[in-house]
C-alpha cells in the first residue's frame, strides 16, 4: 500500500532527509531507521550490437555513478508490507522499482517482516540517468544490510536482473562495461580523465519510453562494440580519452525523433560546450569541462534560457572521492 505525506510524516521525514545528507558515503542505521544514496550515472559509450531473439537488444556500454543522487530512508513497520513516500506524487505507486525490489526480496526468503521506505528524489526521472534502476539496486542493498539477510551475490544479481537491464551495473556502480542486455558486468578500476573533471548534465523537460527509443532503432545505428573496447581499454591503461571517443548508439534516432533534444544539444554547444552527448536513451544531454569556470559560465546561459542542468562529477559507488588523472 501506497500513502501520501501528511503534516506530521512530512515534518518527520524532513528531519531524516537533512540528517541523511550529512552521512557521507556509509549507509548509517539507528535502531529502527536505515539511509542510503542511490547515485545517477552516464553513458561514456553506448553501443548496440543487434537484436537478440528475446526481443531485447545485446549491448556493450561503459557507465560512470555520478555525484547527483537520491536518498532513501528505510523503517521498521509493524505491518507485514512494503509502504512507499516520495516526495513526488507521481512515483508512490506500487510499481515502483522500489517497492518491486523490496517485494523480490520478501518473496524470495518467505518474509513477513514489512518496511516503509521513503525516497527522496533529485535524480530527474526517464531521463537516461539509471535513477529509478539505482533505487532498486540501492533497496536490495541495503535490505540486505539492514536485515542482516543470508542472500548471495548471486541471488542479489539475479533479483538486479529481473528487476531492470541497468540494475546489477548499481550493485557495484563505479566504472563499468556492462554487457548483454546491460546484466553483465566488468568492474572497471576507477579512473577519470582530470580534464573531464566536471559534468554539466542538461534535462529537456520531455520523458522518453526507453522502448521505443530501441524500437525505433535501424541498422545504421548497430556498431560492433568497438567504442566501448576502445574507451575500455584506454581507461585500464589510465590513458588519455578524447571526447569524440565517447558514443551513444541511441543518439541518432532520439536527435531526429525528439525536436527539444536535438534544440537543446544546439544550446549546450552555443553557450560554449566543445563536446555534448546523451545519456542512455535520453533525453538528458551531458557535456564535460576542465575547469569550474567554463562549466559554470555555460551553465548560467542554459538557466538563462530557461533550461534544468545539474553541474556533478564523477563518482566512486559510495560516493567516496576519487583520484581524478
Ligand atoms: O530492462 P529494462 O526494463 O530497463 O528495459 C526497458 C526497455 O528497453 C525494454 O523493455 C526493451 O524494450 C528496451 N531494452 C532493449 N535492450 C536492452 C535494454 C532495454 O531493447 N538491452
Amino acid at each position: 500500500m501506497c500513502y501520501q505525506l501528511d503534516k506530521c510524516h512530512k515534518s518527520m521525514h524532513n528531519a531524516r532527509m537533512s540528517h541523511s545528507q550529512y552521512n557521507t558515503s556509509v549507509p548509517s542505521t539507528t535502531n529502527t531507521v536505515y539511509f542510503t544514496r542511490s547515485y545517477a550515472k552516464i553513458n561514456v559509450t553506448l553501443d548496440i550490437l543487434g537484436k537478440r531473439p528475446d526481443g531485447y537488444h545485446e549491448l556493450a556500454t561503459i557507465m560512470q555513478t555520478i555525484d547527483l543522487y537520491d536518498t532513501i530512508c528505510f523503517s521498521s513497520t509493524s505491518e507485514n508490507q512494503v509502504q512507499l513516500i516520495c516526495n513526488r506524487q507521481e512515483l508512490n505507486t506500487a510499481d515502483n522499482l522500489v517497492v518491486r525490489a523490496a517485494e523480490a526480496i520478501r518473496k524470495k526468503l518467505h518474509l513477513t517482516r514489512g518496511v516503509s521506505i521513503e525516497l527522496q528524489k533529485r535524480v530527474p526521472v526517464a531521463a537516461g540517468l539509471g535513477g529509478g534502476s539505482s533505487n532498486a539496486a540501492a533497496v536490495l542493498v541495503a535490505l540486505q544490510r539492514w536485515w542482516q539477510l543470508p542472500l548471495s551475490q548471486e541471488d542479489l544479481w539475479s533479483m538486479a536482473a529481473d528487476l531492470g537491464s541497468d540494475v546489477p551495473f548499481f550493485l557495484t556502480g563505479g566504472l563499468a562495461l556492462c554487457e548483454g542486455r546491460g546484466e553483465r558486468i566488468t568492474p572497471l578500476p576507477a579512473y577519470w580523465p582530470g580534464e573531464m573533471r566536471w559534468l554539466l548534465l542538461v534535462k529537456p523537460t520531455i520523458s522518453v519510453s526507453t522502448a521505443t527509443v530501441f524500437r525505433n532503432l535501424t541498422a545504421q545505428d548497430y556498431t560492433n562494440g568497438v567504442w566501448s573496447r576502445t574507451v575500455q581499454a584506454m581507461l585500464r591503461a589510465q590513458g588519455p580519452l578524447q571526447t569524440e571517443q565517447f558514443f551513444n548508439g541511441l543518439e541518432r534516432g532520439v536527435l531526429a525523433q525528439y525536436e527539444e533534444v536535438a534544440q537543446a544539444r544546439q544550446a549546450i554547444l552555443a553557450a560554449g560546450a566543445t563536446n555534448v552527448r546523451l545519456s542512455g536513451s535520453g533525453p538528458t544531454l551531458f557535456s564535460v569541462f576542465s575547469t569550474l569556470e567554463l562549466a559554470t559560465k555555460v551553465q548560467q546561459q542554459l538557466i538563462a534560457q530557461g533550461m534544468e542542468t545539474y553541474l556533478t562529477r564523477p563518482t566512486t559507488a559510495s560516493g567516496n572521492e576519487m583520484h581524478y588523472f
